[in-house]
C-alpha cells in the first residue's frame, strides 16, 4: 500500500501511497503503514527529512476510504477521528524532521489534511485541493477544520469548507495554501531542492523549530472537531451523501 525510497545524496525518505486504482484513498492500512514507516524514520539519523506523494498522476489523496467508513457509527467515527490524528496526522505536524508533501494530483480530504499536517506542501500545476466533506453530509474529521484556517485564515477556510469547492493549483499558491507550483515531471526535483537545503542547517534546530512554530496553534479544537465530526454519522443527509457518491449520482439532502 506504500513504496518506499531513500535519495542518498539529499538523505531524505521518499514515501509513496500505493493505490491509484483508488485514488490513493487512505484506508486503515495506508494509515498503519504510513505511521510505522515514520516511527523507524523518526530513529534512523541519516535520513533528515522526508517527503510523502502519491502514485500516479491523477492522485495525491482523494480523502479517507469513504468505502470503509460508510456504515460507521458515532463511536466508531470519533474513534476514527481521534486514532487517525494519533497514528497519523499529528504525527507528522510534529515529526522531528522536516516532512514535505508532493502534491501529484487530487488532495481532497483527508488528501488534503495529510497535505496540510506536513511542514512544506508543494503541488504540480494541475493538483486540486479541496475538503468536500459538507458535500457528502460530514466535516473534516483529521484536523482541517483546525489547520486550514491557520494556513489560510478563517475568512477562505470557510469559504472553502462551506462551499465544498476544489481549487486549482495557482489559486492555492494564491492563497498561500502550497508554497511553490511546478510542472508534475519537476515535483521531485523540486521537493528534493528543498531537502538539500536542510543540509545546512543543524537536525535538533529544525526539530525545535517544528516545536516552537507548532505551539502557536496549541488549541482545543480537535477535540470539538472529533465530537461533531462523529455526530453526524447518525444523520440520514450522511447516508444520503455516501449513497450518492457510491451510486455515482448527486445527493439529495433534506
Ligand atoms: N474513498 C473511496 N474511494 C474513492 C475515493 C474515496 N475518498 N475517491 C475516489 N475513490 C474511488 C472511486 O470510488 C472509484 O472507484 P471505483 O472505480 O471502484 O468506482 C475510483 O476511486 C476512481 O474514482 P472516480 O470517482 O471514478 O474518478 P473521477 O475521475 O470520476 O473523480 C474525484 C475523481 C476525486 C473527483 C472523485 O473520485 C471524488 O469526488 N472522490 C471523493 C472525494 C471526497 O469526497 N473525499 C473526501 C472523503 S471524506
Amino acid at each position: 500500500m506504500i513504496n518506499y525510497k531513500e535519495n542518498q545524496e539529499c538523505k531524505t525518505a521518499i514515501i509513496e501511497i500505493n493505490r491509484p486504482t483508488q485514488l490513493n484513498a487512505l484506508n486503515n492500512k495506508v494509515i498503519t503503514d504510513l505511521s510505522d514507516k515514520l516511527n523507524d524514520i523518526e530513529h534512523t539519523p541519516s535520513i533528515r527529512s522526508v517527503i510523502i506523494s502519491g502514485v500516479g498522476d491523477k492522485a495525491f489523496v482523494a480523502g479517507a476510504d469513504i468505502k470503509e467508513f460508510q456504515d460507521f457509527t458515532t463511536e466508531r467515527a470519533i474513534e476514527l477521528s481521534k486514532s487517525g490524528k494519533i497514528k497519523l496526522f499529528n504525527k507528522i505536524s510534529h515529526f522531528s524532521k522536516p516532512v514535505i508533501s508532493a502534491i501529484n494530483g487530487y488532495a481532497l480530504g483527508g488528501g488534503l489534511e495529510l497535505a496540510l499536517s506536513t511542514h512544506i506542501r508543494i503541488a504540480s500545476s494541475s493538483a486540486k485541493l479541496g475538503l468536500p466533506e459538507c458535500s457528502l453530509g460530514l466535516i473534516p474529521g483529521y484536523s482541517g477544520t483546525q489547520k486550514l484556517p491557520q494556513i489560510i485564515g478563517v475568512n477562505l477556510a470557510m469559504e472553502m469548507i462551506l462551499t465544498a469547492k476544489m481549487i486549482n493549483a495557482e489559486e492555492a499558491h494564491r492563497i498561500g495554501l502550497v508554497n511553490h507550483v511546478v510542472e508534475q515531471d519537476n515535483l521531485l526535483e523540486k521537493c528534493l531542492k528543498i531537502c538539500k537545503l536542510f543540509h545546512g542547517t543543524s537536525p535538533e534546530a529544525l526539530s525545535s523549530a517544528i516545536k516552537s512554530i507548532n505551539s502557536c496553534y496549541l488549541n482545543e479544537g480537535d477535540d470539538v472537531e472529533s465530537r461533531e465530526f462523529g455526530a453526524l454519522f447518525e444523520t440520514d443527509n450522511f447516508k444520503e451523501g455516501v449513497n450518492a457518491f457510491l451510486q455515482k449520482r448527486k445527493p439529495n439532502f433534506n
